[in-house]
């Protein structure tokens, strides 16, 4: 597991055992139809500001980039010392890891809620601390820009950031726990409980509220970055975006983009991003239409276990998204059925509109997030809960030719922890 751990020992929810199998921070190849074979590297920029979004709310749209001096003293958050998240997280132990991206590894922590010192282990508040592998400028920069957007940006649907930490090369970020871990671990992990429909739907709802609000915002913001990993889960499921290193001011007045360099993750990408530079909300659609897919099927957005057409999750799944009869043939196998099948085809649907490869003709956000509230309506939702019970009773649960049998139960089991996923998407960059 990367340079994170020294030790075999880990927490409940510890993951990513074989993250190094797939770096996640490397120029890559593309492998797949949905992204070209050589990607844009690094250019190092040469002053370190990031726009801010209070400062071009308040120019009326202007970007004002801002420095690193101005964007820490204006924002509300905690800063922290080193020495204060050594101890919060009993020196970065390696049984207070929670999980590693491909920036570095994030520690379980215990902070007083009062005075936000380090409190004893299993005192005052959990939070999760993000170290900063001390690797370089992109790692600072993605850094910045998170203090950046997430000291300014609050919503119920993006995750907290309580404080940061800036001291010589160390890097870190101190954000509130989220209990559930991510979704990505839910879906993915080897041993983890299946989640049923009714929470696949609300976490959908819940990140289609985060994306929405940031597309919405007086000043759009681009998340960049939307993926199942990203998407972390309080106690009662509700989903919070974070990881906000790349995100990006979106386009004003009439420009119908912002051009880039490429970055995100392979898998989740969208096609005419990764081909041409040129950002808009519609990419986080795309993205957003990918992690459906995930939900529907249990599958990643890129699978490199898998051969030809099937490592790509999105070309994979479109043929079948639009045939009611063979929709079943994509839908997870851990749901053993139990769906309500016009909830799957709406879901289904709206996956399709989101990849599709026009991007203009992609749905906003805003739509998404009705649709998807729409399936949430108890009208709607005794009709197709009645569906599903009838199909159960006469034994015509929809079927997956990918059927595994599971005996496991249905819910998930509240606190159980998923095994370490086996294996990630590459990031573009
Ligand atoms: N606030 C948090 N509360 C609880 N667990 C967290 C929190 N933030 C991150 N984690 C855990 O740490 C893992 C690593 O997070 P991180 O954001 O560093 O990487 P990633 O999203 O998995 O990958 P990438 O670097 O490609 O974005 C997450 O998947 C999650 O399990
Ligand atoms: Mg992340």
């Amino acid at each position: 597991m990367g340079n994170c751990l020294n030790s075999s020992s880990r927490v409940e929810n510890a993951q990513n055992s074989q993250h190094a199998s797939y770096p996640s921070k490397v120029p890559s190849k593309a492998s797949s139809s949905s992204a070209p074979s050589t990607l844009t590297a690094y250019s190092t920029p040469s002053t370190l500001t990031v726009p801010s979004y209070t400062e071009r709310t308040a120019n009326g749209g202007l970007l004002t980039p801002l420095t690193e001096g101005e964007i820490l003293s204006s924002s509300n958050l905690k800063a922290f010392t080193f020495n204060d998240l050594k101890n919060a997280t009993r020196n970065f132990r390696p049984d207070s890891l929670l999980g590693e991206g491909g920036f570095g590894c994030v520690y379980k922590g215990w902070i007083d809620e009062q005075s936000l010192t380090a409190s004893r282990p299993g005192t005052g508040m959990v939070v999760a601390v993000k170290k900063l592998k001390p690797e370089g400028f992109q790692g600072h920069k993605e850094w910045l820009t998170e203090v950046n957007y997430l000291g300014q940006l609050h919503h119920p649907n993006l995750v907290k950031l309580i404080g940061y930490c800036s001291e010589g090369d160390n890097r870190l970020l101190v954000y509130e726990f989220m209990p559930k871990g991510s979704l990505e671990n839910h879906l993915f992990r080897r041993g983890s409980q299946p989640l049923p429909w009714a929470i696949r739907i609300k976490v959908a709802i819940g990140a289609a509220r985060g994306l929405s609000f940031l597309h919405d915002a007086e000043s759009q913001v681009i998340y960049r970055d939307f993926k199942a990993s990203n998407i972390l889960l309080d106690s009662e499921f509700n989903a919070k975006l974070s990881d906000f290193g790349l995100a990006k001011a979106g386009p004003t007045g009439d420009r119908t983009h912002v051009s880039t360099q490429v970055m995100g993750t392979h898998g989740y990408a969208a096609p005419e991003y990764i081909a041409t530079g040129r950002l808009s909300a519609k990419a986080d659609v795309y993205s957003f239409g990918v992690v459906l897919l995930e939900l529907l099927s249990g599958r990643r957005a890129l699978d490199k276990t898998k051969v030809g057409i099937e490592q790509n999750l999105a070309d994979w799944a479109k043929p079948y998204l639009g045939d009611k009869r063979k929709l079943y043939r994509i839908m997870d196998s851990r749901l053993e059925g139990q769906y309500p099948k016009k909830g799957a085809h709406a879901v289904a649907n709206l996956a399709s509109q989101c990849i599709g490869s026009e991007a203009k003709l992609r749905p906003r956000m805003s739509e998404v997030l009705a649709a998807l509230e729409e399936l949430q309506d108890p009208r709607n939702a005794a009709v197709m809960q009645s569906q599903a019970d009838k199909r159960k009773a006469s034994g015509t649960t929809s079927r997956s030719p990918m059927r595994r049998h599971r005996t496991s139960p249905r819910r998930p089991t509240i606190g159980g922890s998923p095994l370490p996923s086996c294996q990630r998407s590459p990031r573009v960059h």
